[in-house]
């Protein structure tokens, strides 16, 4: 069994900071459900992201846009029952953070109350920084994302690689250091080009975590069902998987069919 635990404090903001000034890199996973999560904070992760990924690998939708504030809190509630130690973080979901400080305000104290999470997620740069700042001016740690952003794929037509040509790569920078000037404890960079994620968290004294940023940033974030093997159909570059639980689970569930249909369970030592 492999658990990573050597402080099991709870992890805060301030320790992740404390993280990258060690040079101590951070591990991130999504987690969806109760039980899910109390494993995953067993294993000893920094932080569990409650992902708006929900509405793809839980809900089924293409993009994640569908999912709802409602969804995310009931999530979110599922998550924080199971975790000890590692820092949650809910995801903001597609239209809640969209230039309106007040209503955008609302929904983060929404989410903060009824989940118990320790911080939100927001994706977004210049655009939504004053909606941001409301959050946090109102005592709400949040995690800016920013490179490719899954509630924008409308606007971009593809999940291609971001930040390619020079003009993005500076918004990218611009954007990153403005995130950090108005208080975001931690910035998510993902699917762009691994010199540009690296210079971003060497300028920055925000952990920076990556998601095809390369290895030059601070901490990596993965969707659990990927690296877990649940989801096989989803293979970036980027994505390592350290099980194949698709094959386990089907063939765990075509044996327990087997065993039934052949009167073989229950036997005699599984019935009273
Ligand atoms: O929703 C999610 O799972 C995410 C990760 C891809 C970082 O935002």
């Amino acid at each position: 069994m492999s658990v990573h635990q050597e402080d099991s404090r709870k992890v805060t903001t301030h320790r992740l900071f404390e993280m990258k000034q060690r040079g101590e890199k951070i591990a991130m996973l999504t987690a969806y459900d109760y039980s899910m999560a109390k494993l995953i904070d067993q294993a000893g992760m920094d932080i569990i992201l409650v992902g708006d990924s929900a509405s793809n690998v839980i809900a089924g939708n293409i993009t994640t846009l569908p999912v709802t504030l409602d969804q995310m809190i009931y999530h979110g509630m599922s998550v924080t029952r199971a975790v000890k130690r590692a820092l949650v973080l809910v995801d903001m979901p597609f239209g809640t953070v969209s230039g309106n400080s007040l209503e955008s305000l609302n929904a983060a104290i929404r989410v903060m109350k009824e989940t118990g999470a320790d911080a939100l997620k927001i994706e977004g740069g210049r655009e939504v920084s004053d909606d941001i700042k409301k959050i946090i001016d109102a005592g709400i740690p949040v995690m800016g994302h920013l490179g490719l952003m899954p509630q924008s794929i409308n606007k971009y037509g593809t999940y291609t690689v971001r930040a390619k040509d020079e003009v993005e790569a500076e918004k990218l920078m611009n954007d990153a250091k403005l995130l950090q000037e108005i208080g975001c404890f931690a910035i998510t960079l993902e699917k762009i080009p691994a010199s540009i994620g690296k210079k971003i968290a060497d300028e920055l004294e925000i952990p920076i975590i990556g998601i095809g940023a390369g290895n030059g940033v601070d901490g990596q974030v993965l969707v659990m069902h990927d690296m877990l093997g649940i989801t096989q159909s989803f293979s970036p570059r980027f994505l390592r998987r350290y099980a194949n639980l698709q094959e386990i689970i089907i063939n765990s569930v075509g044996n327990y069919i087997k065993d039934v249909k052949e009167k073989d369970f229950p036997n005699d030592t599984e019935q009273y």
